[in-house]
């Protein structure tokens, strides 16, 4: 593919992340196996209207932080002059794709919306993406490594925080966990450099403020 074209694939990323037009290629994890679609609501106990608003806000949070994903590692995608490297992004990305789906979908059974900041976050999520993408596929990688390890951190805490009753939230938050997990570790396989500590501060400091805000917006 040619960069004009790489650039368009990334605009329909963008709008297809923004517009929720997205399908997951794996099944929803379902609290009874999770790689199965079985309806987890069904048989899972009935929230609370509190627990309900709780579970809402923090699967917003996470739904943000997918579309951010999408941004990164569709900008890092394009950064690179690396063929096995934009391949192990797209992969990445793809699986990215159905955390999304996911998330959006467990936001809208639980009858709340998405961000109405997420162009906003999508965007500087971009920006982000190609600035780390420009200082070599290492230091991009490194990036990846450190934002996924993040994201794992931040799910587990989701994990002690989401109502024990809301087991169909907790399964899709427990496999996103896992795959993340597993990005970071292809990626620092793949060669990324540990970025230095005052980065990796600044990185935890831009997370706060995003999820923060999330939780609300
Ligand atoms: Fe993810
Ligand atoms: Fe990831």
């Amino acid at each position: 593919m040619s960069l004009v074209d790489r650039w368009l694939c990334g605009a329909e990323v963008a709008l297809r992340t923004l517009s929720g037009g997205v399908r997951a290629e794996r099944a929803t994890p379902s609290p009874e196996s999770p790689q199965r679609t079985e309806a987890p609501a069904s048989t899972a106990p009935a929230l609370s209207a509190e627990e309900r608003r709780l579970s809402g806000a923090l699967m917003r949070v996470n739904h943000v932080g997918e579309v951010c994903a999408q941004a990164l590692y569709q900008a890092q995608a394009l950064a690179t002059a690396d063929p096995d490297l934009r391949a192990q992004m797209d992969q990445a990305a793809r699986e990215e794709i159905d955390h999304l789906a996911w998330t959006a979908q467990r936001l809208a059974e639980l009858g709340d919306r998405p961000s109405l900041l997420n162009p906003l976050w999508f965007g500087g999520a971009f920006l982000i993406g190609l600035a780390a993408g420009r200082l070599g596929d290492r230091v991009s990688l490194g990036f990846v490594v450190e934002t996924e390890r993040q994201v794992e951190h931040h799910l587990a805490g989701h994990l002690d925080r989401l109502p024990a009753g809301d087991t169909a939230s907790r399964a899709i938050v427990a496999q996103m966990q896992a795959d993340e997990a597993a990005h970071a570790l292809a990626a620092q396989r793949a060669g990324g450099v540990e970025l230095p500590a005052p980065v990796r501060a600044a990185m935890r400091l831009a997370a706060k403020v995003m999820t923060g805000t999330a939780h609300y917006v």
